[in-house]
This record gives C-alpha cells, sequence and structure tokens, in this order.
C-alpha cells in the first residue's frame, strides 16, 4: 500500500517517512523543494535501508498531483492515502506576504482534494496547528474548544484549511480526514542526518539555541520574563519531532479504518518554559547558553499545552520523548 506525503522531504515529513518505512509502508515523496533538498531522501533511505520514491512538483499544480496518481496506480501500487505536509509556515513572512500564503496553502489544500477524489483516494492526514486556538482559549487546550482568531495569516490557513476539510467530509461521507493540531515540534533524528534547517536567523526557539551552542548567534534573547507562569517566562508544549512522526503512523492506522473527520491534538500535556529548556539544553549537551532578558514578542501567548487525552484514547498514542532527549538530538544535527 503506498503513501503520499506532500512537503515529505520537510522537516516533519522527512521523520514521518522514516517511522512509515520502519512500519512497511511504501512511501512517496512529493515536494517542489521550495525548502527542503532533495538529498534527504538518501539520508531516509541511511536510516530506514529502504528507499522512498521522490517526486518533485508542486500541490498547487493540478498535472502535477493528477501524474502521481495516475502513476503509483499503474505501477500496480495506487495511492491509499495522503499525508498533507506541503505548505509555507514562516509566520513572520505570512505577515509581509498574506497573499502568497494564502495561495500556496489554500490552493494546495483545495487541488489535493479534488485530485484525490478522480484518484478515489479518500484517506487524508492535514497538519494542522496549536496556532488554531488563536488568543481566548486557556491551555490546556482540548479538541472541542472554539477555534479561529489567529493573530496571522498563517494560523488562519491552518484554520480555514480545517473548515474546508469539515465542509468536503459533511458533504462527501467517503472520506476519511484527521487534522492534526501540532504543539511545538522540537528535536530531530537521533542519528544526526534528518533536523530542521531553517534559512537565515531563526524565529523559533530551539533552533535559535542550536546556533548559539554553536557559536553562529551570541546569545539567546527571551522574550518577556513577566508573564503569570512559573517563572514568568512562556510556557510552550514541546514535542519531539519523531514522537510526532509515530503520531502521524497512528492517525493514518486509524484513518484507514474509519470514515469521517477528527480533529486531534499532537502534544505531550505537558507545558515548559524557556528558561527551563535552557536549562534542559545545558543539561542534555554541557554546553551553556547565554541569554538576555528582552520584553516580549508581539503575538505571543503566555501558556500554550495540549490535552493530549484525545490521541491517547483514539489513536493509542502518547509522546515517549522528553525536552531534554530533543535538545540533546537537536545538538547532534549536522
Ligand atoms: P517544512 O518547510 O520543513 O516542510 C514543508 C515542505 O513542503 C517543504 O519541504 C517544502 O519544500 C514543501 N512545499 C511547500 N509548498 C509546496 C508546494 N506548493 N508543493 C509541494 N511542496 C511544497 O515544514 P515542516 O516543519 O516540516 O512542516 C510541515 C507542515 O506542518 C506544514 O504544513 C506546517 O505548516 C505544519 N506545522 C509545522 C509546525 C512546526 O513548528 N514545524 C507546527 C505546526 C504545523
Ligand atoms: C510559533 C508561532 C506559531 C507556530 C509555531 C511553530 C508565533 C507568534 N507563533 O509558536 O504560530 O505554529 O511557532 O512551531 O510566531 N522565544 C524566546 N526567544 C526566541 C524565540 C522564542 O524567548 O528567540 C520564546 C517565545 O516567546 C515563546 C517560546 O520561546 O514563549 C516558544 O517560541 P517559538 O519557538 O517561536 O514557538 P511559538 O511562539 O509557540
Amino acid at each position: 500500500m503506498s503513501i503520499l506525503l506532500t512537503g515529505g522531504t520537510g522537516y516533519i515529513g522527512s521523520h514521518t517517512a522514516v517511522e512509515l518505512l520502519n512500519a512497511g509502508f511504501d512511501v512517496i515523496l512529493f515536494d517542489n523543494l521550495s525548502n527542503s533538498e532533495e538529498e534527504v531522501v538518501d539520508k531516509i533511505e541511511k536510516i530506514t535501508g529502504k528507499r522512498p520514491l521522490f517526486v518533485k512538483g508542486d500541490v498547487c499544480n493540478q498535472k502535477d498531483l493528477a501524474n502521481v496518481f495516475a502513476d503509483a496506480k499503474n505501477q500496480g501500487n495506487p495511492i491509499e492515502a495522503v499525508i498533507h505536509f506541503a505548505g509555507y509556515k514562516a509566520v513572520g513572512e505570512s505577515v509581509e506576504k498574506p497573499l502568497m500564503y494564502y495561495d500556496n496553502n489554500l490552493v494546495g489544500a483545495i487541488r489535493l482534494l479534488e485530485e484525490m477524489k478522480k484518484a478515489n483516494c479518500n484517506c487524508l492526514i492535514f497538519s494542522s496547528s496549536a496556532t488554531v486556538y488563536g488568543e481566548e482559549n486557556i491551555a490546556p487546550f482540548t479538541e472541542d474548544m472554539k477555534i479561529g482568531g489567529c493573530t496571522n495569516p498563517y494560523g488562519q490557513t491552518k484554520f480555514m484549511i480545517e473548515q474546508i476539510l469539515k465542509d468536503a467530509a459533511f458533504a462527501d461521507k467517503e472520506l476519511s480526514i484527521v487534522a492534526l493540531r501540532y504543539f511545538n515540534p522540537i528535536g530531530a533524528h537521533s542519528s544526526g542526518l534528518l533536523s530542521e534547517q531553517p534559512k537565515g536567523i531563526p524565529n523559533n526557539l530551539m533552533p535559535y539555541i542550536v546556533q548559539v551552542a554553536k557559536g553562529k548567534l551570541p546569545q539567546l534573547n527571551v522574550f518577556g520574563n513577566d508573564y503569570p507562569t512559573k517563572d514568568g517566562t512562556g510556557e510552550r508544549d514541546y514535542i519531539h519531532v519523531v514522537d510526532l512522526a509515530t503520531g502521524h503512523l497512528a492517525a493514518l492506522k486509524y484513518a484507514l479504518n474509519h470514515k469521517g473527520i477528527e480533529a486531534i491534538n499532537l502534544g505531550t500535556g505537558k507545558a515548559t518554559s524557556v528558561l527551563e529548556v535552557v536549562s534542559a539544553y545545558e543539561k542534555a549537551t554541557g554546553i551553556k547558553i547565554k541569554y538576555e532578558i528582552k520584553p516580549r514578542r508581539p503575538g505571543d501567548i503566555a501558556v500554550s499545552y495540549a490535552d493530549a487525552g484525545k490521541a491517547k484514547s483514539l489513536l493509542g498514542w502518547t509522546a515517549q520523548y522528553n525536552v531534554e532527549d530533543a535538545c540533546r538530538d537537536s545538538n547532534k544535527a549536522k
């Protein structure tokens, strides 16, 4: 049975490919390489001993998508399910270039749904985000909370795609869709071969700390220490990317045997402060992380963490790694 991973050479897609191959699925990576490199395919093969098929293509391009479904069918291994990672994800860039974000993320999702239907493929796992919980809800976030009110176009695309998927599943009872709401993915594969490769100066906490640890940046700027949290710094639910990948495997197995749509949080259920992440990194690596307290970053909320109960009850999945594990693995990555 083959599974199509759009955005499959990216950070989360590549880690998920490893878990799917190890579980015996045939994997097709479909990516336009706008934010990843084709050499990821070699690295996945090195880790798993199996080579996924790579197809260069764009999810906004109907022909590219039609071809990938047709080729798989002609080779006697039709695509049974799609995990849709492809999209743009930089929050700041989405504020500067909203049309580019709405175009790529929304059009890509719609084209994909259309081509899946034509190919009689009814099973979809979608990369959503905890950002859909917006600013009004109070953590721990549960899947039945009202979503929306995101502060940036990137977050809005996730909210809007979830709505599109809900409407599509209502209209077509054959569809089986799981929208996975990721909390804060961090870490890397323990081989050191796969990792997140942000272009330029990172915005997110963990890649920033990695660059401080490697001497590429002088210090970490901690955005605010006056939040109503345990030590005044922001608290997040950091989830190891390998846990996230096994969460996709569990969601895929669920979706292949159900119909309808579910939104499911992928988080650990634990909140960790910025200063706790700094300590965990120092403990895991022995490297001192220099930091300075700075003003709050606009758009940040004080606390975000998941209620991870639905993933456990519906998928039988819970996170296995902690923040220290993720720090150790992030530090290993080249
Ligand atoms: P990534 O940028 O590493 O991977 C996304 C991949 O999609 C890239 O390889 C890119 O080249 C590809 N892509 C982009 N537009 C495309 C298009 N039109 N056609 C084909 N390929 C295209 O990002 P990631 O961190 O692996 O994230 C994967 C998904 O998870 C994204 O949808 C992202 O929004 C979502 N997500 C990520 C995070 C996070 O913190 N990393 C958190 C929540 C949700
Ligand atoms: C950010 C995005 C969110 C996106 C997620 C992807 C914003 C406002 N939110 O979430 O939409 O889904 O990334 O993982 O951009 N911090 C510092 N110094 C830094 C960087 C971060 O102190 O240099 C702090 C932040 O204030 C926050 C925590 O670290 O408290 C985590 O930040 P980050 O990794 O950027 O993730 P989020 O803000 O949760």
